[in-house]
């Protein structure tokens, strides 16, 4: 059991990728939270966990909210003793379209969810991880951080910034020992591909036909992203931080035999590719 009595709290893993890692997180042995906004989903999961001997509690809130966050700290707290880890999971995709026919205030509430949701429980979590000098955070980010995803600005942008402030405070963090590292899962069957598929046309031609194959073919297992998130929230991945780590594409699976290597390097971070580097590549 690689989370042995370790407590992690999962945002938004009452369904889709969320549901896979606390499932996981679960029979490797940590004691789960759940928190997301529908109370029907965290009731399914929950009780998933439960019969297959899991330890695990669910709440209903919303991670854009402090309030709810406050709440998600204290009866974590109160229930399991402590936090050792945090996965950022809860995210949202729309609005789908054009930049300049967005709804605004949709757009502000995806950055609201996806981006804030994200710095508030870190905010309200790394106090006690910094206490205990012990951490694990893993954020969500995905389609659109590492290139332009057309019609997809605030999911893209939102997903963005979640990387730059994972390396950002994978620095700041150093010193206490707590690691944070973002995970792309690449194109998982989840809700977000139905929104995408009934949107339609508006979400772009090649978005929608890549979604018609994707639905057809069936997708990346949500299970990889579990497995990666489960390497990151383990000693394995100790002293690995502030990388942005694709669970398909990488070979995250051998990282632990040069995890100095990439932490000095610039390996799996987002950095701008300059004139003078780009014309000695080409050379
Ligand atoms: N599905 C993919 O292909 C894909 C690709 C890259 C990244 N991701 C990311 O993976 C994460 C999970 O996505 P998914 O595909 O499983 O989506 P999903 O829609 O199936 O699940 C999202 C979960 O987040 C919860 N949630 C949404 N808004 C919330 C809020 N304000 N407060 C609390 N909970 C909230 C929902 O209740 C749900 O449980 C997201 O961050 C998403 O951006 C997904």
């Amino acid at each position: 059991m690689r989370l042995k009595n370790k407590v992690a709290i999962v945002t938004g893993g009452a369904r889709g990728i969320g549901k896979a890692i606390a499932i996981l997180f679960a029979k490797e042995g940590a004691k789960v939270v759940i928190i997301a906004r529908t109370a029907t989903e965290i009731n399914n999961t929950v009780s998933e966990i439960r019969q297959n001997g899991g330890e695990v509690i669910g709440i209903v809130g919303d991670v854009s909210k402090w309030e709810d966050i406050e709440n998600l700290v204290s009866n974590t707290i109160s229930n399991f003793g402590t936090i050792d880890i945090l996965v950022n999971n809860a995210g949202v995709l729309k609005p789908i379209g054009p930049f300049i026919d967005t709804n605004i205030e949709e757009w502000v509430r995806n950055f609201q969810i996806n981006f804030l949701g994200t710095v508030l429980c870190c905010k309200a979590i790394l106090p006690v991880m910094i206490e205990k000098k012990h951490g694990k955070i893993i954020n969500l980010s995905g389609g659109g951080s590492t290139s332009p995803r057309v019609n997809f600005t605030a999911y893209g942008v939102a997903k963005t910034a979640i990387v730059r402030f994972t390396e950002t405070l994978a620095e700041e963090l150093k010193n206490f020992n707590i690691q944070i590292n973002a995970i792309a899962p690449g194109a998982v069957n989840t809700k977000m591909l139905t929104e995408v598929l009934e949107t339609g046309e508006a979400a772009g031609k090649k978005e929608l036909e890549d979604a018609k194959i994707q639905a057809e073919k069936g997708g990346i297992s949500p299970e990889l992203t579990a497995e990666l998130a489960l390497f990151l929230a383990s000693d394995k991945s100790n002293n690995l931080t502030g990388r942005l780590i694709s669970a398909v594409w990488d070979d995250w699976e051998n990282f632990d035999k040069n995890i100095n290597e990439i932490t000095n390097s610039s390996l799996y971070t987002l950095r701008r590719i300059d004139g003078k580097n780009f014309i000695e590549v080409k050379k």
